[in-house]
């Protein structure tokens, strides 16, 4: 197979199994870090077929949703690859981005090993700040039962994967987990540009957030450093 209809076939694929989803991983999340991925990826100099399947399957079984298993992703990225007939040297290197790509708590280090997988990273986390990415949380959040915010209950910089996987805070302490975060953890230049106007939006949010919860009555402290 062609390595356009490798990706042609594989997005078809994606688009099925993520349409309608509800959690903020739908298709239309595949679908923005696949273009942010693939314009990163040209303006690196990264090779963009391997670029362009790892961000269509960087999400194909995410930990959080299969019982925090992070086998469970590469494994399914590497079964569709295989049944495409996909060149065993593609398979490996989308597969390598699958395990890579995640967030694993403020105090684990995580950047992926080979410049692809930087690139569709770099895109991933971009979904997952701004505007766009306040309303992922937010989604996320809901479909997992969560409170919106809760002065009692104080951010956690997590040290472990296991202690981040655990966390069942409320939505707006992910913010000080993870969100604020990434713009400091991006791997490209490109990525770097585009993050930093994403964190001012959500900065700006926090912060009118926070004084309309609290109106003159002042938030935690750890709340008020964005
Ligand atoms: P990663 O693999 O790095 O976690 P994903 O593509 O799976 O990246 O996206 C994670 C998305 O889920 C982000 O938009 C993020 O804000 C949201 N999310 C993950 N954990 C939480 C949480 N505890 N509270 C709110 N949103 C969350
Ligand atoms: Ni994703």
């Amino acid at each position: 197979m062609k390595e356009e209809a490798l990706i042609f076939e594989t997005a078809k694929h994606v688009e099925q199994l993520f349409a309608g989803e509800g959690s903020g991983h739908d298709w239309w999340h595949i679908r923005r870090v696949w273009k942010t991925a693939l314009s990163i990826g040209e303006q690196e100099g990264a090779d963009t077929t391997v670029v362009q399947l790892g961000a269509l399957l960087h999400d194909i079984a995410d930990w959080k949703f299969h019982d925090g298993n992070e086998e469970a992703g590469p494994q399914a990225a590497t079964a569709w690859l295989q049944s495409l007939n996909a060149p065993q040297e593609i398979i490996s290197q989308v597969g390598t981005i699958v395990k890579e790509v995640t967030f694993k708590g403020a105090g684990v280090e995580t950047s992926p090993s080979t410049l692809e997988g930087k690139v569709v990273q770099d895109a991933d986390r971009l979904d997952a700040i701004g505007a766009i990415g306040i309303g992922r949380a937010f989604a996320y959040g809901g479909h997992k039962g969560r409170e919106m915010y809760n002065p009692s209950i104080l951010p956690e910089l997590h040290d472990t994967f296991e202690a981040y996987k655990k966390n069942q805070a409320p939505t707006l302490n992910h913010f000080y987990e993870k969100l604020f975060l990434l713009k400091d953890r991006m791997n490209t230049a490109a990525g770097k540009r585009m993050a930093q106007d994403r964190h001012e939006v959500m900065q700006a949010f926090v912060q009118q957030f926070l004084s309309e919860w609290h109106s003159q009555e002042m938030p935690p402290s750890s709340f008020l450093s964005v």
